[in-house]
């Protein structure tokens, strides 16, 4: 099969890899030209683990390649996947879909032949009938079917995601679509991965119900983590309690410091607004953003609470910053709202992260930045665990402490154990745990 994935990010990027390692031929496009450049160049434009040597390998084959004008590439695909980004629309959260439509517009004039346009990027219910009215509109000769395929891929696991999904998710009307995605995802198939075939608007509307619940979950322990608190209990034990019935699952029942990243907190807002579109609103979903929010306001005044009452002058150490570990992005991490919270609260703060330091400069340009983990403890009142590096969990506890003018920990993963942090001396504040 021949395919043009438009859109070269985390997903486009990670997605063309793993089709051309599954032996199709690939090229992305993206407009972004210094990015095209970079892959030219053998550099990867994000983080993510394994993608570099996926990426040389299959450009070494012959079977990935990276260009900026989608013409070419277009006109000879099969199928045409669009996985442009589909941030928050400023001012009122519905998904933003003018790259969608753009990328409609320029695809419909390079078609040639039967072809099939997928639209990856996660976008609301009806966007498959607007991405197909534009292209016959711009196009009326086109001979096209445009399909739904989700992407379910988590960053910093996303090529193992991608090579092992839980399930594809195909929503197409149209027979023909069905069979060319049926090829497309064949190497798949062969190692079991199911896939489900539904209606267009089907697999859009799955899309979003899947990160919805998943919102729902961590802000469903992360309430109980606070209630936890309150009455003496250990909201860990308490989520692998529940977590053991198979009808809950143990996963996204850990606590923390409210959910982040480039796609929970947009994709909530999106289906909220989708729905009360359509007059029926979703108050479960509305609750859990509202909840999320607040709570991510609250970690500043946690850490206060920590280190006495008042960050006044006070140096606060940071680690981590991207939104989850094994990334580098910052889209929307919780480290923002804390960060921005101390510097309120009169605090500095000094940060560390082992990859993601670069990009937070742009949306954290008044803070120190550090070289390492100790280096960032130096002299600081307080440090806050806000990333799950899994270089953080294995710190050199006494060495910190040495480092720190006040032994204070706010461990916002609950990473280390609080009887170890005690028996070290340190004021140690964790999530749904008690404080020590
Ligand atoms: N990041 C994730 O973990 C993830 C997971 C599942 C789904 N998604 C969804 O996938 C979509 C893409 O997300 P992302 O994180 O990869 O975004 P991204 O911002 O990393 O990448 C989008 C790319 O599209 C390019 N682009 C925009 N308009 C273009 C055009 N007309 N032609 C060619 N290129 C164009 C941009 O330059 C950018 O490089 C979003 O809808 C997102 O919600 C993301």
């Amino acid at each position: 099969m021949r395919i043009t994935m438009i859109g070269t990010g985390y997903v486009g990027l990670v997605s063309g890899a793993c089709f051309a390692d599954f032996g199709h031929r690939v090229t992305c496009v993206d407009t972004d030209a210094a990015k095209i450049a970079a892959l030219h160049r053998g550099e990867m434009p994000i983080f993510e683990p394994g993608l570099d040597q996926l990426v040389e390998a299959s450009v070494k084959a012959g079977r990935l390649d990276f260009q900026t004008d989608l013409a070419g590439p277009v006109g000879e695909a099969d199928a045409v996947f669009i996985a442009v980004g589909t941030p928050s629309r400023r001012g009122d959260g519905h998904a933003d879909l003018s790259y969608v439509h753009a990328a409609a517009r320029e695809i419909a004039a390079a078609l040639k032949g039967f072809t099939v346009v997928v639209t990856k990027s996660t976008v609301p219910v009806g966007t498959g009938d607007e991405v197909e009215r534009i292209i016959r509109e711009t196009n009326p000769n086109a001979d096209v079917a445009v399909a739904s395929n989700p992407e379910f891929l988590r960053e910093g696991a996303a090529i193992r995601d991608f090579k092992h999904p839980d399930r594809i998710v195909v929503g197409a009307d149209e027979e023909r679509a069905r069979k060319v995605m049926g090829e497309v995802y064949r190497p798949l198939y062969l190692n079991q991965a199911p896939i489900m075939y539904t209606a267009r608007r089907t697999a859009e509307l799955i899309k979003y119900a899947a990160n919805a619940f998943l919102a729902t979950k961590i802000t469903f322990i992360n309430e109980i983590a606070d209630l936890s608190e309150k009455v003496g209990a250990d909201v860990q034990e308490v989520a692998r309690g529940i977590g053991l019935d198979n009808r809950i699952g143990s996963k996204f029942l850990n606590a923390g410091p409210g959910f982040g990243g480039s796609c929970f907190p947009k994709d909530t807002r999106a289906l909220v607004k989708t729905a009360l579109d359509h007059d029926v609103p979703l108050r479960i979903v509305e609750a859990v953003l509202a909840v999320n929010d607040n709570r991510k306001r609250a970690m500043a005044r946690k850490v206060a609470a920590a280190a006495g009452g008042s960050l006044r002058g006070k140096t606060v150490a940071v680690l981590g910053l991207t939104f989850k570990p094994e990334t580098d992005d910052m889209r929307e991490a919780p480290s923002i709202p804390l960060i921005t919270g101390l510097l309120d609260l009169g605090a500095h703060v000094r940060a560390y992260d082992p990859i993601g330091m670069e990009l937070a400069k742009h949306d954290l340009p008044d803070i120190a930045y550090a070289v390492d983990p100790y280096d960032c403890a130096k002299g600081a009142d307080a440090l806050v665990i806000v990333t799950e590096w899994v270089q953080f969990r294995a710190l050199d506890l006494v060495r910190l402490k040495e480092e720190m003018a006040h032994p204070v920990i706010v461990d916002l993963r609950n990473i280390y154990r609080r009887d170890e942090m005690k028996a070290l001396g340190f004021i140690y504040e964790s999530v749904g745990r008690g404080t020590i």
